[in-house]
């Protein structure tokens, strides 16, 4: 059989049919297998903020499966940073699924990375078997577990008392991107200033950067929140133990009065994950880091996200 679709970057002049196709994928999917559809119901514009910031960040990154007609078969976002390749969201048209397009274009992520002796990362979702199976078959070693974390704010804030900590938590400061970096390659074992550099530059003005300062003036976190109208995630972000987490995210979500955020935290931290439910915290998803160097241990608390992917 003759090659049924070509591995291409994606231009921005395609940019309005990934947003599509990504829409229809994820609809497709969880309406029918999990009848929640509905999560994905919006129209197809509000799903433009993927490729828009993905190549805003890695111009000239993303991957897209073409078939001869020129049509989109898949989409595939990649970020290559200094320590890893992160991947972000894969998705293939649903009338061509299981036909090896989503393998195809993690191939040939895979391939490059292993030239620079990098691992690749990413988190996939624990309810969908497709995802989880497509990377493990592919190498990926599955590591730590998260939980999706979904807060509606009341318009009054949350009802409970802020962590004790608060008074250190700050906005980041334009030119800290390197020193975040570092903190987060302390903690994760993964470093991209460019991701923090993009936060802090927050040309679409949507991003929110906060650090945790302590009194002898060292960072012991950060965290990142998107208050887009289509992207309403708290995250990417780690801090060095789970009472700085509290605080980072206290400050947050305190941010989303009147509104509803959703924020990935490690299941492990359970002080942390008690301490989130008594702020009206709901589990909406499980998540889990995927990694082809196998599991990477954390030295404290990892907040991946999705957009950019963090893994
Ligand atoms: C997940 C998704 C990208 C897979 O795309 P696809 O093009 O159908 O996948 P492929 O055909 O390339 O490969 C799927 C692989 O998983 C395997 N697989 C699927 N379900 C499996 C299971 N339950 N157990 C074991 N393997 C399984 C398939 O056999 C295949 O492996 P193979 O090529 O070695 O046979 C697609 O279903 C999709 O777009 N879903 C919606 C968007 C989404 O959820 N994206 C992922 C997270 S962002």
């Amino acid at each position: 059989m003759g090659a049924l679709y070509t591995l291409e970057i994606l231009r921005p002049d395609q940019h309005a049919e990934a947003a599509s196709l990504l829409k229809r994928s994820l609809y497709e999917w969880y309406e029918s297998r999990l009848g929640q559809g509905a999560r994905f119901a919006g129209d197809a514009d509000a799903f433009l903020i993927f490729p828009q910031v993905y190549e805003a960040l890695d111009p000239g990154e993303a991957i897209c499966a073409v078939d001869p007609s020129g049509r989109l078969l898949g989409v595939c976002f990649v970020h290559p940073r200094e320590t890893h390749y992160s991947l972000g969201i894969v998705a293939t048209d649903p009338s061509s699924s299981r036909r090896g397009v989503a393998r195809a274009m993690v191939e040939s992520v895979l391939a490059r990375a292993r030239l620079e002796h990098k691992p690749v990362r990413l988190v996939s979702s624990l309810m969908n078997l497709d995802s989880y199976s497509l990377y493990t078959r592919l190498g990926f070693a599955p590591g730590v577990l998260y939980q999706d974390l979904s807060f509606a704010v009341p318009p009054g804030g949350i009802v409970s008392e802020p962590p004790q900590e608060i008074h250190c938590v700050r906005f980041a400061t334009a030119g800290e991107a390197s020193k975040i970096a570092d903190l987060e390659q302390s903690i994760a074992g993964v470093r991209r200033e460019k991701d923090y550099a993009f936060f802090l530059e927050n040309k679409g003005g949507h991003w929110r950067t906060w650090v945790f300062e302590d009194l002898t003036g060292t960072l012991k976190g950060v965290l990142v929140s998107s208050h887009h109208p289509h992207w309403k995630m708290t995250g990417p972000g780690c801090a060095a133990d789970e009472r700085v987490a509290a605080a980072l995210l206290w400050r947050a979500l305190d941010q989303y009065r009147g509104d509803s955020t959703v924020v990935l935290v490690p299941g492990a931290a359970s002080g942390l994950v008690a301490t989130l439910y008594s702020w009206g915290g709901r589990n909406v998803e499980l998540h889990i880091a995927q990694s082809t160097a196998g599991a990477t241990p954390l030295k404290g608390v990892f907040f991946p996200t999705f957009l950019p992917e963090s893994a």
